[in-house]
């Protein structure tokens, strides 16, 4: 997954303190069994995918969690946090789309699958519905399924070969 730059906002009411949920800490502990016990850093990236998949994004307060957790200083945990793209510092829509405009993509014509998400979504790139229901993420670089392009992806499942009739049809799904 590509990185790209960002703005790092990080909301932590003071005194605030949260804790992993259950599920959280078994997705956690699993990848811990696979590392040396002195190498706990490296379960961060799946811990905080973890933590984005049931809150839909990353909160200052459970990356602390995760730090604590994996005894790692909070700032060691934040780094990974802002600098992947797959990982959002901010509230979001329950589903992420993120529409590839690479160079296969683009010439298949993504533009008009991100113009029509626009247009059937009412938002922009970058943006959430008000319902709260759909994240319209930036557009991203190559997802390596250029053989389906133009493809998206939707909550980490890929979508190939689209149309605006067959976004319809994924979008339809999405909101039963
Ligand atoms: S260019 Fe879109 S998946 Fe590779």
């Amino acid at each position: 997954m590509a990185a790209e730059q960002k703005t790092v906002a990080f909301h932590k009411p003071a005194g605030k303190k949260v804790e992993l949920s259950d599920h959280e800490r078994e997705e956690i502990d699993t990848w811990l069994a696979r590392y040396p016990d002195d190498q706990k850093r490296s379960a961060v990236l799946a811990a905080l995918r973890a933590v984005q998949h049931e809150d839909g994004y990353l909160s200052t307060e459970k990356m602390d969690a995760v730090a604590e957790y994996l005894d790692l200083p909070p700032i060691a945990v934040y780094e990974v946090g802002s600098f992947y793209s797959m990982y959002s510092l901010e509230p979001v829509g329950k589903h992420t789309i993120m529409v590839c405009n690479n160079i296969s993509c683009m010439l298949r014509g993504s533009d008009k699958i991100i113009e029509h998400l626009e247009n059937r979504l009412g938002i922009k790139l970058g943006e959430s519905t008000p319902d709260g229901k759909f994240y319209l993420k930036q557009e991203e670089e190559c997802l390596a399924a250029c053989c389906g392009a133009p493809m998206m992806q939707v909550d980490h499942v890929y979508y190939e070969n689209l149309t605006p009739e067959k976004v319809d049809e994924i979008l339809d799904g999405l909101e039963k």
